[in-house]
């Protein structure tokens, strides 16, 4: 039988790589007692021409960044899960109605962000722009209105929305969301607000919740009419948008970021002094509830939401340190939507918090994930014979679970130092061809160079002793 050796031949790369040292945080630099590793980012400079592109408002999330989404997921997850709550994972293409009878015909994601096309069977879909209404929609399709309520739901996952791309703002974004099914009690809402801020507090930033009440069906439409009333009167400054929104939206005009717009919301009257009893008893109860807990919070009563489901309380999180006030998240109760949605009454409360910005957040501030992924043992090899040996011991050592890396493809044992070097490695492992023939291992301690010879099969338990876990 004659085998023929396989060529693959890869073209002229189209994106030159450069390898740029940034500096190193002190906080970084201090952990472990020894100077961090200088962190290497790839910056591709990329030849566009004929090459395709990501899309605007998109965004690779490269290996350098990992350690950033490693730590915020595994902070959402560890929390939520500790505060009661279950995984749900809907899918990322929904039916256009189910967001347009859900967050609303006149609010700006349904008339100009979502992602929407008809699919090859005809059918209306659109990419979701957001995480309540599909988990409303898992919720009644499957009953959940038959288990022990309430029902505590989280997700993590991407959205989309066609917005203009700017700071903080992309066409895909992630989110960490909670939803909180058939119970009204505030300490519900005031729960949500606490694991939104300690969310954060996980990943070291400082947030304050911004409060609001919209009232019910009840007493809103008393509201509007004021509102409507107030808007009316000053017409003539309002933008295009805000003009339109008037008669249908206009709890939105509050939330409209142009000047003319927002200078006028300082004297609109307050929906707080609109609120029936049942409202106000309900917002003093969430707001005692956040002093219980400690929970840093501003009464804002001017704050509104970009979605019509909203009913009663509504918030977002702004950080307490840095420039930017957008915000890092945002929820509130919607005590109607499941029913508007074809299920039985039940009250609901939850919040979407967005992972690029808590990640821009932390970079703004300096934080360093606290996620450890620097090897405890880099493996080198010098030489075939060794090479083999070192893919059996390399298995051996992270199944004893010890953090590890190697690099099977260099030759010397220079530029392999090198990468353990750049690591951050306490230790390496070497394997050269006299070891092999002894049965033995040298370890390198990094910091001060000081090499050992240990019997290779005790390699396991002398690396653990070494790294303090043995
Ligand atoms: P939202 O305020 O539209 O609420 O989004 C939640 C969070 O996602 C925002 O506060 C922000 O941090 C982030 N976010 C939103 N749009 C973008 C974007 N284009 N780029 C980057 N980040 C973004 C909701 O989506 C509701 N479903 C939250 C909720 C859950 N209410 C009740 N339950």
């Amino acid at each position: 039988m004659v085998f023929k050796k396989k060529i693959v031949t890869v073209g002229k790369s189209s994106i030159v790589r450069k390898q740029v040292e940034k500096k190193v945080s002190p906080r970084a630099a201090s952990r472990n007692n020894r100077p961090a590793p200088p962190v290497v980012e790839e910056k591709p400079v990329i030849r566009t021409k004929g090459v395709p592109q990501v899309l605007r408002g998109m965004k690779d999330v490269l290996p350098a960044e990992q350690k950033f989404w490693r730590q915020i997921r595994h902070t959402a997850e560890d929390l939520a899960e500790a505060y009661g709550f279950e995984r749900i994972e809907t899918p990322i293409l929904e039916s256009t109605p189910l967001f347009v009878r859900s967050v609303g015909v006149q609010t700006d994601v349904v008339e100009k962000e979502m992602f929407s096309f008809i699919d090859r069977g005809g059918d209306n879909v659109t990419l979701r722009p957001e995480g309540t209404a599909p988990v409303v929609r898992s919720y009644i399709n499957h009953g959940m209105f038959s288990l022990p309520q309430p029902v505590k739901l989280y997700y993590l996952g991407p959205m989309f929305r066609y917005e203009r791309p700017q700071q903080g703002r992309f066409r895909q974004h992630n989110q960490f969301g909670v939803e909180v099914f058939g119970d009204e009690n505030p300490v519900l809402d005031a729960e949500i607000m606490l694991l939104a801020h300690l969310f954060y507090r996980g990943i070291g930033v400082s947030s304050v919740v911004h409060v609001n009440s919209l009232g019910c069906s009840d007493c809103r439409p008393r509201y509007r009419e004021e509102l409507v009333a107030y808007y009316r009167s000053k017409r003539s400054q309002l933008c295009e948008d805000c003009k339109r929104r008037i008669s249908k939206n206009p709890l939105r005009l509050l939330d409209c970021k142009e000047d003319g717009c927002s200078a006028l919301k300082e004297e609109a009257p307050q929906i707080l002094d609109s609120l029936d009893e049942a409202c106000k008893e309900h917002l003093m109860k969430v707001l005692e509830y956040l002093d219980d807990l400690q929970v840093p919070y501003v009464l804002d009563p001017h704050l509104v939401r970009g979605f019509d489901y909203y009913t009663r309380t509504v918030f977002e999180l702004l950080p307490e340190e840095g420039e930017t006030k957008t915000a890092l998240g945002g929820g509130g109760r919607y005590d109607g939507l499941v029913e508007q949605l074809g299920g039985r009454p039940t009250p609901a409360c939850g919040f979407g918090i967005g992972l690029e910005r808590a990640i821009l957040q932390m970079k703004s501030q300096e934080i360093e994930p606290s996620q450890n992924d620097t090897p405890d043992v880099f493996l080198a090899q010098l030489g075939d014979n060794a090479r083999r040996k070192a893919f059996v011991l390399f298995e051996e050592l992270r199944v004893a679970g010890i953090r590890l890396a190697g690099n099977f493809t260099k030759g010397s044992l220079k530029s392999q130092l090198e990468i353990a070097n750049r690591l951050g490695a306490r230790y390496t492992v070497i394997l050269g061809q006299q070891e092999v023939i002894d049965g033995t291992i040298l370890v390198r301690d990094m910091e001060s160079g000081m090499q050992e010879i240990v019997d290779s099969k005790k390699a396991v338990s002398e690396l653990k002793k070494k790294i303090g876990r043995g």
